[in-house]
């Protein structure tokens, strides 16, 4: 919600700002470009033209693991797995379109609860050196505030001018606590139980735009996906991230279950 309207006036101060200049160019606030392919199941959402608009996991060779809100239709996405600078060919890629979008069946875009997706592939991606399967919590499994998590993506933010590439980026944030989150000073109670929140009271780091869906892995599992946030690396407002451990057998029954075939979209 906030954000929306922060990304609306953000954008036309930019554009207005900074004419001619690529504004979109840090990736993930304050974080760092890691070595090539050590995120091995970061997959990318792009349109059909190749414009990158969410992240995701790979959790099973035929299933992606992203945000609800990242849904634009079977028809208008693409996934690619292996990548690490966008728009550079380097022989590490695999790329497939979706075969079905299952969003969760709670899933509100008013509050942004059980903001979380499947996304069954046409093809399986082959698993190597490159690209490998993200472990995922078990069911009702927390993780405790000031656990320190790293968040990656590919999404935009800051108008540093000039042209980097477009790397992967990630950063590292500890878990702030729902307490905390849902306070009067920060996000007022709209902190779901299906959320977990992450940043550093001081801001600066953060997941921001076109981060969405992307994991947020606290001891080598992926605890949350990049959801909403008000602005980006603001001191008062953490990013929220979904649950993923709240969904973690709704996950199991969708791969697991030959119920799939049943599912209509
Ligand atoms: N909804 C945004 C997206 O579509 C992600 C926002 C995350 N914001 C944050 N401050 N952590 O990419």
């Amino acid at each position: 919600m906030f954000e929306y309207v922060y990304i609306y006036i953000y954008t036309y101060i930019c554009l207005f700002l900074l004419p001619g200049q690529d504004f979109i160019q840090a990736r993930i606030v304050g974080g760092y470009a890691p070595s090539p392919n050590s995120v091995k199941y970061i997959v990318s959402l792009q349109s059909s033209k190749g414009q990158h608009f969410c992240g995701g996991s790979l959790v099973h060779k035929y299933w992606v693991l992203t945000a609800a809100h990242c849904n634009m239709g079977v028809d208008q996405m693409m996934l690619v797995a292996g990548d690490y600078a966008l728009g550079v060919y380097e022989g590490t890629e695999q790329y497939s379109k979706p075969h079905l979008l299952i969003p969760h069946p709670l899933y509100n875009k008013t509050t942004n609860n059980a903001d979380i997706m499947l996304i069954k592939l046409r093809a399986p991606i082959e698993l190597n050196r490159y690209i490998s399967l993200a472990p995922l919590p078990t069911q009702n499994t927390g993780v405790l505030p000031g656990r320190v998590c790293r968040v990656s993506g590919w999404g935009s933010t800051s108008h540093s001018g000039g042209k980097i590439p477009p790397t992967l980026h990630t950063v590292k944030l500890p878990i702030v606590s729902t307490a905390k989150c849902n306070s009067s000073e920060s996000f007022n109670g709209n902190i779901t139980s299906n959320m977990i929140c992450a940043g550093y009271s001081t801001g600066g780091k953060d997941a921001c735009k076109g981060d969405s869906g992307g994991p947020l892995v606290c001891d080598g599992r992926v605890y949350g996906l990049v959801s909403w946030g008000n602005g980006c690396g603001d001191a008062k407002f953490p990013g929220v991230y979904t649950a993923v451990s709240r969904f973690r057998r709704w996950v199991d029954r969708i791969i697991y279950s030959s119920f799939t075939r049943c599912y209509k979209y």
